[in-house]
């Protein structure tokens, strides 16, 4: 198949990349010429495990591979079927914002208004149920003037792809969930999809467009629900002195429960669950309906930095010390700061007048746009030099390795948010949930 994709952010690269591996002629389409130009270099223009040898693989300056990008929309002409990978932010009231969808809409129709074959266009980003149906596509026919269903094909097909794992993660997926309003919507996207479903052997979950929006923030909210009720058993084990990942561990024994998603401590950040719970909670509230468990599940998460935080108050106060906060990622593997649990921990060591000094391998760039007034080290060491508290937020592997490291603090209290350290004589160790 030939196809084409709106946006190169992590989704987008990575869709097209592995869409070429799987044999298909990709084009990828992005506003951004210096994006543009790397993927034409056959270099990614982001880091995500496994995408640059994809990208050297299929694009080049050479002109012979299945991957190239460009910023001209007319691209999308010499295609069969095209996936919007766009972003889809937030208002500041936490529902989803659709105006970026909304003008690739226009442009796209506009484009496919000179097509006299058909074409499919499949939503890729994460949007509320019935944005498919109700605002891209009446777009999509007004700027064509052509008529869904007969003209042209729509369908959705939400991602599960993790940061840092999202090449992995797209060939090797769960499930494929192909949401289509209509029959030859869906037999594109089974072309796009088959070589994946054969190689994978993935099960495919066949469903219209709304349903598939909805899988998508079903997933999200569940996972991050879970989380937040590890989370919340977690807090009640720690106060009955009770080891919360035994507990976990023996639960986890439990098929109904598995594995998964049980290790509870700071919480959850990243750039999914935050925005997609808030704008499903919003689109609820907006149908008259109070969504309790995903309220519960925010409310958790915001609670747990600021237990890690009352956990050292139970051992030093920490106003006109220094305090090192190792980790500022909101997970091992990725310079990503969104909504990383590091940011309220510094905010309540700013709040009780501590000096503040970071660690973390890869995310202190990022980190320095949002606290300009801390600072920034390169080395565990030299953040836990003569600091009278360490609180561990990340568990990245040089965090998790660190031991008499420990012994070059003044007051050496350990409160880790992640499991990351040992318990140990010589220091005062305090676990979040253990
Ligand atoms: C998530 C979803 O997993 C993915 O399917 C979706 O499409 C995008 O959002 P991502 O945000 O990249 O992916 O990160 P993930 O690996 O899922 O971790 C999310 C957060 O949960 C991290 O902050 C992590 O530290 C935390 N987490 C995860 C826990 O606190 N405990 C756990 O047991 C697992």
């Amino acid at each position: 198949m030939r196809v084409s994709i709106i946006g190169s952010g992590y989704v987008g690269t990575t869709v097209a990349a592995c869409f070429a591996d799987l044999g298909h002629e990709v084009v990828n389409v992005d506003v951004d010429q210096e994006i543009v130009d790397a993927i034409n270099d056959g270099e990614a223009p982001i880091h995500e495990d496994g995408l640059a040898e994809l990208v050297a693989d299929h694009a080049g300056p050479d002109d012979t591979g299945r991957l190239e990008a460009t910023t001209d929309y007319a691209a999308v002409l010499d295609t069969d079927v095209t996936f919007v990978c766009l972003p889809t932010p937030q208002n500041d009231d936490g529902s989803i914002d659709l105006s970026i969808m909304e003008a690739a809409a226009e442009q796209l129709g506009t484009t496919l208004a000179t097509k006299d074959a058909w074409h499919t266009v499949i939503v890729k980003s994460t949007v509320i149920p019935g944005s498919t149906e109700e605002t891209i596509t009446p777009i999509l026919e007004a700027a064509s003037d052509k008529t869904a269903g007969d003209d042209f094909g729509v369908g959705m097909n939400p991602e599960f792809l993790r940061e840092g794992t999202a090449v992995h993660d797209f060939l090797d997926p769960d499930k494929v969930v192909l949401g289509a309003d209509d029959e030859r919507a869906l037999e594109d996207m089974y072309a796009v999809f088959d070589p994946l479903i054969e190689r994978s052997d993935a099960p495919v979950v066949e469903t219209d467009t709304r349903t598939a929006e909805m899988i998508k923030y079903a997933n999200n909210g569940f996972l991050a629900a879970k989380i937040s009720l590890i989370n919340d058993i977690g807090n009640i084990c720690k106060e009955f002195g009770i080891d919360a990942y035994e507990v976990a561990d023996a639960i986890a024994l439990d098929d109904r429960i598995g594995e998964q998603f049980l290790r509870s401590g700071v919480g959850w950040g990243g750039s999914c669950f935050e925005k997609d719970t808030a704008a499903i909670r919003a689109a609820a509230r907006q149908q008259d309906y109070e969504p309790a468990m995903l309220d519960a599940a925010i409310a958790v998460n915001n609670r747990q930095p600021t237990r890690l935080l009352s956990l050292m108050d139970d051992h030093v106060d920490v106003a006109g010390e220094r305090v090192a906060v190792l980790g500022l990622a909101f997970k091992p593997g990725t310079d990503d700061i969104r909504n990383s649990r590091a940011i309220p921990v510094i905010e309540g060591l700013q709040a009780r007048g501590a000096e503040v000094v970071a660690y973390d391998p890869v995310a202190i760039e990022h980190m320095r746009e949002r606290f300009l007034d801390i600072e920034y080290v390169d080395t565990p060491e030299a953040a836990l030099t003569e600091a009278d508290a360490a609180l561990v937020v990340t568990d990245w592997e040089e965090i998790t390795a660190l031991d008499e490291e420990f012994d070059a603090m003044r007051t050496p209290v350990v409160v880790d948010g992640r499991r990351a350290i040992d318990r140990r004589d010589g220091i005062v160790y305090e676990g979040l949930t253990w």
